[in-house]
């Protein structure tokens, strides 16, 4: 096996050399998501948490970043294949970090110990580790979950989306956004059974994946007020109507709605936690008036996205102003133009996407 060293940050891997990147490569290492290794190395340096587990650790880069930075920490690095945590381990003695080496299925791990902050970041679907996760979370701890099932959390293929998650997912103009409250609803609900709040302090959505950060607190009653937070949804297909509630009708063009069960809507993230994080990056808390489009150096990136995501906040869920346009044959406009007629935000899911408080015929209007 013909092994290179890498560098990422300030942490030095050594991996074998890979073709391409497949579940079944040797040692699963994914540069693309560097970015949410940043994200996540800040959000534990503001978090704290004085023990750690990065359950699924592959190269060991997301545990190894996390001891890097919080030397008093107890860290846990475990993946269940031998051959992996072996990488982990020689990682770990590379950068002079002292972290615990474990190589169990991660429901074990997990159900032997407890933690303050879990990382779950398996391959696909995260949703076979909640309930372990619930029974190992400290109160006043956080559990942070990657899901890279997007496609049928966006609405390719709805039943997969309810025999996982629990809700059917429904192909809209805003399916990003469906597929981020469908895990959020999923992570709220399980924890509940529990009598514990999952609490979104920070949640966001890439390319290729969704990124929850939960806050677990104690109490039924808790746990009630964010499910007081679920409704049911009505959206037309034709044109894009959409209402919180059951309206079997589009009150738009007339047509026969569908429906989306009881999923949860309130914020995805804090306020307070979003500018926490952009003052631990150094970026500026002001509100930016129109944001540059993707920038390639993750710190700038990072601090447009949590920007983006702080500001779309207590509104109903975005608009994608093409899709609408394609919709109801309309030519779109300039964002700028449209953000100032909508008194709108921009929204992180989509660069086409807007939020508002207005509805769908005022949206059509200022398109005309
Ligand atoms: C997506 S990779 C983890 C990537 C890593 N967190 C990072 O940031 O580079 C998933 C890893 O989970 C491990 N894995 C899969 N199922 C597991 C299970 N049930 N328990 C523990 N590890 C598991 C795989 O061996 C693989 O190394
Ligand atoms: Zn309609």
């Amino acid at each position: 096996m013909k092994l290179q060293t890498i560098k990422e940050r300030e942490i030095k891997l050594s991996i074998p050399v890979e073709e391409k990147l497949t579940k079944r490569m040797d040692v699963f290492y994914n540069p693309e998501m560097k970015f949410d290794r940043d994200l996540s190395e800040v959000i534990v340096k503001i978090l704290k948490p004085k023990k750690i587990c990065d359950l699924f650790c592959a190269s060991g880069v997301r545990g190894l970043r996390y001891a890097s930075i919080l030397e008093d920490s107890e860290v846990v690095l475990n993946d269940k294949n031998p051959r992996v945590v072996e990488f982990a381990r020689k990682n770990a003695e590379l950068n002079k970090l002292k972290v615990r080496i474990e190589n169990k299925d991660a429901n074990k791990l997990v159900l032997e110990e407890r933690f303050d902050f879990i990382d779950i970041d398996p391959f696909g679907s995260p949703i076979y580790f909640l309930d372990s996760a619930a029974k190992s979370i400290r109160i006043g701890g956080t559990v942070a979950i990657t899901a890279t099932d997007t496609a049928p959390l966006c609405g390719t293929s709805p039943l997969t989306s309810l025999r996982r998650y629990g809700i059917k997912s429904l192909r809209t103009d805003f399916s990003k956004e469906i597929g981020l409250r469908i895990l959020i609803s999923a992570a709220i609900r399980n924890f509940a059974k529990y009598d514990l709040a999952f609490k979104p302090i920070f949640s966001y959505y890439q390319r290729h994946y969704f990124r929850i950060f939960g806050k677990i607190e104690r109490g039924a009653g808790r746990a009630d007020k964010l499910l007081k937070q679920f409704s049911y949804f009505s959206y037309c297909q034709k044109c894009g109507w959409r209402k919180e509630g059951i309206s079997e009708k589009c009150e738009f063009c007339g047509r026969k709605t569908n429906l989306i069960q009881e999923i949860y809507l309130g914020n995805f993230a804090s306020k307070e936690f979003c500018n926490q994080i952009l003052k631990e990056i150094g970026g500026s808390t002001e509100i930016d008036k129109i944001l540059p489009p993707k920038v390639k150096e993750t710190g700038t990136h990072i601090s447009s996205l949590i920007r983006r995501v702080r500001d779309e906040q207590n509104f109903p869920l975005y608009f994608d102003i093409h899709k609408l346009c394609k919709l109801n044959k309309k030519q779109p406009k300039k964002m700028v133009i449209l953000l100032e007629k909508l008194e709108g935000k921009r929204t992180h899911f989509s660069e086409t996407g807007i939020k508002t408080k207005k509805n769908l015929e005022d949206i059509l209007e200022s398109l005309s």
